[in-house]
């Protein structure tokens, strides 16, 4: 009940909620905001969940469900991913200049995943992002809610297989 008379209090110390409550702060806070927001939060974080939606519905001072409703009317956002691993890669200018083509290549070709896909196992959705707010150490992928700066294909492989727990 009341929701959305919740503290105001991002999910987590990821820098990336600074940029969505830069986005709602410009926007006066108010219900307004919420598509804006939603597209601000879909940028940095490739996906939404439910608990940045009911941060956004609490700083928003709007019901979580129509937070909801509109996140899930829109065909241009994303929930969650099924898959049980996630991996988001920045696909902002900065990122794309210095390689994120080659690091989703290399992606589907170890995995066979495009952006937007999950593994037929369902160990991992890989996801893209417009920009994390850390282009300085682009290219940037996040794997897990970890954040990799300057990443190179091996590195991405490497990680991937450790987090997929494959051997190697
Ligand atoms: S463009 Fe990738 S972090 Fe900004």
């Amino acid at each position: 009940m009341f929701a959305y008379l919740q503290k105001c209090e991002p999910p987590s110390n990821d820098k990336r909620w600074k940029i969505i409550a830069a986005t709602m702060r410009k926007l006066g806070n108010e219900r307004q905001a919420l598509i804006e927001a939603l597209h601000s939060y879909q940028q940095a974080f490739g996906y939404l969940d439910k608990p940045g939606l009911t941060y956004i519905a609490a700083s928003l001072k709007i019901p979580l469900s129509q937070v909801y409703g509109a996140a899930t009317f829109y065909n241009h956002f994303t929930m969650k991913p099924q898959g049980e691993h996630a991996c988001v890669v920045c696909t902002g200018t900065a990122c794309y200049i210095k390689g994120a083509a080659d690091l989703l290549k290399s992606i589907f070709n170890a995995e066979g995943v495009k952006p937007g896909e999950t593994t037929p196992d369902g160990r991992l959705s890989i996801l893209t992002a417009r920009c994390f707010g850390a282009c300085g150490l682009a290219p940037v992928v996040v794997v897990d809610g970890d954040v990799v700066g300057r990443i190179t294909t091996d590195v991405l492989e490497q990680r991937l297989r450790k987090v997929l727990g494959h051997a190697g």
